[in-house]
């Protein structure tokens, strides 16, 4: 028997929100088409996972809704577990960061670090709200990115363009909590020294990428962090929501949120292992250099798992007797994005699984999700690809191939396995595809390519089908008995090695079809035999996979397309609509900004008044079609800096589904510096 431990995590989700369809095709669906794959291939395999329930993801959320966190990550923990199961997740633990072991095991390496003398102690100036009274870690503050100029930036990454910086440098920052303008204020941080891993780091990826292949995106990213030159990170923050620190001195400071939820994974493996009555069990794969270890995640955390996490189990080996093991590979996806946008549920754009999983069964979505995985860039999930592939591919191809075979059974075996006669070339091509399959895609899933094993699968279907029509068995069964047997008694065989080879990715029909066959499920390797008996007796067949209707997408579609519901929209009051200070301006200069994609530097003219504005239209407008045309712009907005630019006012333009630009445009006869109201 095959004995090797393999130990497979999924990124923490956070317990802020119910989880959409993005997350799955990033770290969930992939990860679990893996361990099934391996479990049926007889590996000891651990796989755990768990919700990330610490950190300003979670205040925030609290804030906004006036609960406190602990309600805002119960609600959610069970929500998301509840989608996790119902959508077939197959973890051997769902564990949550606010459990006590995980408390201990983040302080122990907290304690570890702080005992081998490791941390950076320094005073540091934060980002302070003054009518909070709060400091403002991470996403308490908002501004413009110093980097592209995109607003609504974050305080310490930007989501347009995944650039990180000291919160210190976003323009124009302002508290997501009253929307004041923050101001600077010193407190005590602990830091760990990253830059000192940097030599090791990148010893441990190049070895680490080259012999089990990392992906290409993957690797793009952890060398680009290598070539801007690995910084110290504070570990601490100032809140008062996570892991508290065993120091006394740091009351009022916990744990930064990503320095202890990595180490979830260990704490949920412990819990796990504790829970089966065998407390130290945890260790034999965290700490055996023979277990394999597979971070699977979405490409937002790579720096996590590829840099954060290995460094700070480096420096634990580096004090402490016991040693872990580093991720083998750390397979990460790219992103799903929903009808060719991204989802963002706030703006009512995409779909939460719980929602998805209401209407639909789970494994047209994992089916849809795997044929169209996003492995080495970004795809999109369509309604109409979803009918698309559960109707022609997993109905008419699949469920067909089984269909008529278990249909003619019945009718014309008595519903038992027919005994095959003498094999013919046809029925020996057949049988080679079915002993090939296993192997071929079996090699696919080892190297996370989803999409071309689920290609290999289907093929097998297809050759079903192709053989079926070949052999015309409903003509062979009155002219040669034997040689319709044989077709049949073939037929059903490939059906069984299909109820195994489609395990991993449709979980819940692959049980149905076992029952169906009356038969046990079986090994990954098995499936390339012809496994089951003349005289099987076989069960009740019954359609596995339903065609879905045009009616019913298409409701789905009118749904996300309507506008969204009054009760979303936040109503202002004339007062603050009237504080907004709208004129016309005419454009009499427009330029490129070098460096810059998205920004034009425009000159305009607001009756005699001169500014310069820096607009994000460079995508959508040549600089030079645009002189002479009379604007909108916003004149009373406080001034900020643009690659270095000042910008004294901000044109209003209207953003289309696809995200383009088009600037609000006056007929050339209005009189400039004119209200808007
Ligand atoms: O991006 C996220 O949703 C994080 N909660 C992922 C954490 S992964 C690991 F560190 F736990
Ligand atoms: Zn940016």
């Amino acid at each position: 028997m095959n004995t090797e431990k393999i130990l497979v995590t999924s990124a923490l989700p956070y317990a802020n929100g119910p989880i959409h369809l993005g997350h799955l095709a990033g770290a969930y669906l992939p990860a679990d088409i893996y361990v099934r794959y391996q479990r049926l291939k007889g590996k000891d395999i651990v796989y755990v996972c768990g919700s990330d329930e610490h950190g300003v993801a979670i205040t925030i959320t609290a804030d906004k809704e006036n609960k406190k966190p602990k309600e805002i990550i119960d609600r959610f923990h069970n929500q998301n577990l509840d989608s996790f199961r119902k959508f077939g997740m197959s973890f051997d633990i769902y564990s949550r960061t606010s459990t006590q072991v995980h408390h201990k095991t983040a302080r122990e390496f907290f304690t570890a670090f702080y005992e081998a003398g490791l941390f950076r102690e320094k005073n540091t100036l934060q980002l302070f709200d003054e009518k909070a009274n709060k400091f403002l870690p991470d996403r308490y503050v908002e501004g413009i990115c110093p980097n592209c100029g995109f607003e609504g930036a974050r305080g310490d990454e930007c989501e347009n363009c995944s650039a990180n910086y000291e919160q210190t440098a976003l323009i124009n920052p302002k508290s997501k909590l009253t929307g004041e303008t923050p101001v600077l204020r010193e407190s005590y941080h602990w830091f760990f020294p990253l830059d000192e891993f940097q030599k090791r780091l990148e010893e441990y990826v190049e070895t680490a990428s080259k012999k089990y292949h990392w992906k290409e995106n993957v690797l793009n990213q952890v060398k680009s962090w290598f070539k801007d030159g690995l910084k110290e990170r504070s570990v601490t923050r100032d809140l008062d929501w996570g892991v508290s620190l065993p120091l006394e001195e740091a009351k009022g400071k916990v744990l930064y949120v990503w320095f202890e939820a990595v180490l979830g994974y260990i704490s949920a493996t412990k819990e796990l292992f504790e829970s089966r009555g065998e407390p130290e069990k945890w260790k034999e794969y965290w700490q055996n250099p023979d277990t394999r270890y597979l971070a699977f995640i979405g490409k937002d955390n790579i720096v996590f798992h590829t840099i954060i996490f290995p460094a700070m189990l480096m420096a634990w080996n580096d004090n402490r007797p016991d040693q872990y093991i580093l991720p083998e590979n750390v397979p990460a996806n790219e992103y799903l994005i929903f009808e060719g946008r991204k989802f963002s549920k706030s703006r009512g754009w995409g779909v939460y699984v719980g929602e998805f999983l209401e209407k639909f069964p789970a494994d047209p979505l994992r089916y849809c999700l795997a044929a169209n995985s996003p492995e080495t860039k970004d795809a999109s999930f369509y309604w109409k690809e979803f009918q698309m592939r559960n109707n022609s591919e997993l109905a008419d191809i699949l469920g067909n191939f089984i269909n008529r075979t278990l249909t003619f059974t019945s009718k014309n075996f008595e519903g038992a396995v027919p005994e095959a006669g003498k094999l013919e070339e046809i029925d020996r091509e057949f049988i080679e595809i079915i002993s090939k399959t296993p192997e071929i895609a079996g090699n696919l899933f080892e190297q996370y390519k989803v999409k071309d094993a689920l290609t290999e699968l289907m093929n097998l279907a297809r050759a079903g089908n192709k053989y079926f029509n070949d052999s015309e068995p409903w003509k062979s069964v009155r002219t040669d008995k034997e040689r319709c047997a044989t077709t049949i008694n073939l037929c059903i065989q490939a059906i069984y090695s299909l109820a195994i080879l489609f395990e991993p990715v449709l979980p819940f029909s692959s049980e149905r079809l076992l029952k169906i066959l009356n038969a046990e499920k079986k090994g990954w390797d098995e499936a390339s035999k012809l496994n089951l008996a003349a005289g099987h007796k076989l069960g009740k067949a019954e359609i596995l996979f339903g065609k879905i209707e045009d009616k019913v997408i298409d409701e789905e579609i009118a749904r996300f397309t309507e506008e969204p519901a009054a009760e979303n929209v936040k109503l202002i009051e004339y007062d603050d609509f009237a504080k907004i200070d709208l004129r016309v301006a005419e454009i009499y200069s427009a330029e490129r900004i070098k460096k810059s994609e998205k920004l034009l530097k425009l000159q305009v003219r607001i009756g005699k008044e001169k500014r310069q504005v820096v607009a994000g239209i460079a995508k959508f407008y040549d600089p030079e079609t645009l002189v002479g045309k009379k604007i909108i712009i916003v004149a009373n907005l406080k001034p900020a800096k643009l690659f270095g630019l000042e910008s004294q006012g901000m044109v209003l333009a209207a953003e289309d589904s696809q995200g383009k630009l088009q600037l609000v445009e006056l007929s050339p006869d209005t009189e400039t510096s004119a209200r808007v109201k």
